[in-house]
């Protein structure tokens, strides 16, 4: 068995096409930052787009690390290409109030992620490239990976071909960010959106309660609290890097013990909702959860900000803090 999809490395994408051409990195957040420098470390003319200074600190930051800093509208003015690097709920209002009326033709519309694009928040003008390049990992692991010398596994796609290279541009910004090193993928833009968005509900979310659900349990029932933090955090730590390393099978027959090995094999399935992973994929596929999430962002988040201040608050939170200070990364 091998892949059947292409993936692209180093040797099939060539930058030339950058050639002369100015980046505008909208918005100097967790991607925003990590592409705009691994792109200028790889020679691409960037310049920054922020919102106003006495709002956003993008602004300050970007000027920091060195950039020519400017509004979003004049920084679109500039580019040749606009790859917009707000978060993804932000990103309508930011379009129509300052990028939209400054496009001319044949400029590339870039995006990180294709949410607003599959929903239909952003619409652009049918003269211009719309393409995404997206690396699997958040920023600041993505600058610190091209630093080392190597890179995220990536994703390209393109939505929009008006000038007939906007695949070689999108593969040519994979190329420049680093993920090219490693490997780069084409879908769809429904594909990266609706994976991206079925992988946070199922396995962060999922992942995040398991611990949360570990911690409680364990320390409700009278273990030592740092030893109930250890077992729900702490652990997943080297789980995971083996399992990377190594593959599933490998890990639970050469690394786990086997009283774990038989743990995982026969209660795991147990804590798996099957149905329910099967319910969110296909609400995720209808729309519902984009749906969900613009109305809360469009209320001012009152849920989110009700369950951040909830679990700020919450005993493994104070136990995490105390947790950190005493043992560190050891
Ligand atoms: N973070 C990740 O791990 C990751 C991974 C893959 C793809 N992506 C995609 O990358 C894109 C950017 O995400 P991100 O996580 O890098 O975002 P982020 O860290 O939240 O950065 C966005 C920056 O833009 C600022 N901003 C927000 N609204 C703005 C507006 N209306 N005008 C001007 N500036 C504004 C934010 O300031 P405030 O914080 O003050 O609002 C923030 O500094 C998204 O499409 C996301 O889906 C992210």
């Amino acid at each position: 068995m091998s892949f059947t999809e292409k993936i692209y490395r180093d040797e099939d994408v060539s930058m030339d096409i950058l050639n002369g051409q100015t980046i505008a990195i909208i918005g100097y957040g967790s991607q925003g930052k990590a592409q705009a420098n691994n792109l200028r470390d790889s020679n691409v003319k960037v310049i920054i787009g922020a919102g106003p200074k006495w709002r956003y600190p993008d602004w300050e930051n970007a000027e920091k690390d060195g950039f020519e800093v400017m509004s979003i509208a004049d920084a679109v003015k500039q580019a040749d290409i606009v790859h917009i690097l707000l978060q993804d709920p932000a990103q309508p209002a930011a379009y129509y109030e300052s990028i939209h009326e400054h496009l001319r033709e044949g400029q590339t519309l870039s995006f990180a992620h294709g949410f607003a694009i599959l929903y239909g928040t952003i619409q652009p003008p049918e003269n211009v490239d719309v393409i995404l390049f997206v690396p699997n990992g958040p920023g600041p692991v993505v600058r610190q990976k091209y630093l080392e010398g190597s890179g995220i596994y990536g994703a390209v796609s393109v939505d929009q071909d008006y000038s007939g290279k906007a695949k070689e541009k999108a593969l040519a910004i994979a190329k420049g960010v680093g993920s090219t090193r490693v490997g780069t993928v084409y879908l769809s833009f429904q594909k990266e959106t609706e994976g991206d968005n079925f992988e946070e509900q199922v396995l962060y979310g999922g992942t995040i309660h398991l611990m949360r659900a570990i911690y409680e349990i364990m320390s409700e029932n009278g273990y030592p609290k740092s030893f109930a933090y250890a077992k729900a955090i702490r652990s997943i730590r080297s789980i995971i890097d083996d399992i990377d390393e190594v593959g599933i099978e490998e890990y639970l027959t050469k690394r786990a013990s086997r009283t774990c090995e038989f743990a995982v094999r026969t209660s795991g399935p147990r804590v798996i909702n099957y149905d329910e992973i099967k319910k969110i994929f296909e609400e995720t596929e209808r729309g519902e959860f984009a749906k969900n999430w613009l109305v809360e962002f469009n209320h001012g988040m009152p849920v989110l900000n009700r369950l951040r201040r909830t679990w700020k608050d919450s005993d493994m939170e104070e136990v995490g803090k105390e947790w950190r200070a005493k043992f560190g990364m050891s």
